[in-house]
């Protein structure tokens, strides 16, 4: 079976409900963090960066801040399907277009088909770090399923109380380069970006050779899915990712939500004000960042900055 046999199969499992072993899991359609509340509290060299792939959203905002060398990683091959889907559709689509596709909304009127011809000649490209074939596994699955199948079930859902109609303005809300203005000029940029895209756990980040000093490291909360404890964690922070850092580069070494959370035990890592003296007592800084119009949800996010 080839790579894309195995993720095709993955991907129809979860679509038809049934359970999946990892790497394999649901993706992000669109990213539950806010680029526009934390990128502007972070410094402003961004040249070289290494970001965990998610929904995409993060390092596009990136690029719209002058990242130029990217290196994007997720160990999940169905995530990077759907970043290449994502890349090839932001050349190919206007801001309407593209916040029509990538919101899934079903309101829009959208031929998946037809949409995927246009964006075959972006997607068929060879991948050094990734052996699947996102023209074959989107092929498949427009093929098998419909639009409402595949937005119902192969997405996280952010929260069921969430109808269509709030995700574009949350999208709009949390993703800069969404904004008219920034989405023409990210569409220039873009194709001077080195974006390399690598299909692995980021525990083996001291396997890819070719990394430059970086100025941003971003792991989202990666933590919440490492089953590490913070101990540990910290330990492959030191050992993996701190040395990739140059000199006051910075690493977002988690992110979390604690809107929901407060007081309860996050994913036996401790409460919230145990993670928040933890990561301070080990040099972080706390990035809080409120989203009033997005349920009242507020996050904290752990910045490390090399000083030496
Ligand atoms: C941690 S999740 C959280 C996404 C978050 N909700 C967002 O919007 O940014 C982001 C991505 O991390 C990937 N991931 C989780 N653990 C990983 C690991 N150890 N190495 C590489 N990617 C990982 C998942 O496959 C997923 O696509």
């Amino acid at each position: 079976m080839t790579q894309t046999e195995r993720d095709i199969e993955a991907a129809s499992s979860i679509i038809e409900g049934k359970m999946v072993k990892d790497p394999y899991q649901k993706i992000y359609r669109t990213q539950t963090k806010n680029s526009r509340e934390l990128f502007k509290n972070l410094s402003s060299h961004w040249e070289n960066s290494l970001f965990i792939g998610g929904s995409a959203d993060q390092f596009l905002n990136a690029i719209l801040y002058g990242s130029r060398n990217l290196t994007i990683i997720d160990s999940n091959p169905l995530a990077i399907h759907y970043i290449l889907l994502k890349l090839a559709s932001l050349q190919q689509l206007n801001n309407k277009g593209f916040l029509a596709f990538t919101s899934w909304n079903l309101k829009e009127d959208l031929d998946l088909q037809q949409l995927l011809n246009q964006l075959e000649s972006l997607l068929d490209k060879n991948y050094p770090y990734f052996q699947g074939n996102p023209v074959q596994f989107w092929r498949a699955l427009f093929t098998n399923y419909s639009r409402e199948e595949i937005a119902q079930n192969l997405f996280y859902d952010e929260s069921i109380e969430y109808e269509n109609c709030y995700v574009k303005e949350a999208m709009r809300f949390r993703n800069p380069y969404l904004e008219k203005r920034f989405f023409s000029y990210l569409k220039k940029v873009l194709p001077l970006a080195n974006i390399q895209i690598i299909n692995q756990d980021i525990q083996a980040i001291d396997t890819i050779y070719n990394l430059p000093p970086l100025d941003k490291v971003y792991l989202s909360n990666i933590l919440l899915d490492m089953n590490l404890s913070l101990e540990a964690y910290q330990r492959f922070l030191c050992e993996k990712i701190y040395p990739l850092l140059s000199f006051n580069g910075e690493a977002v070494v988690a992110y979390l939500d604690f809107s929901h959370t407060y007081g309860a035990d996050l994913n036996s890592l401790g409460t919230i004000d145990q993670i928040i003296d933890f990561f301070t007592e080990q040099g972080c800084r706390s990035e809080l960042l409120l989203e009033p119009n997005i349920q009242n949800q507020i996050h904290v996010a752990f910045v490390y900055q090399k000083k030496r």
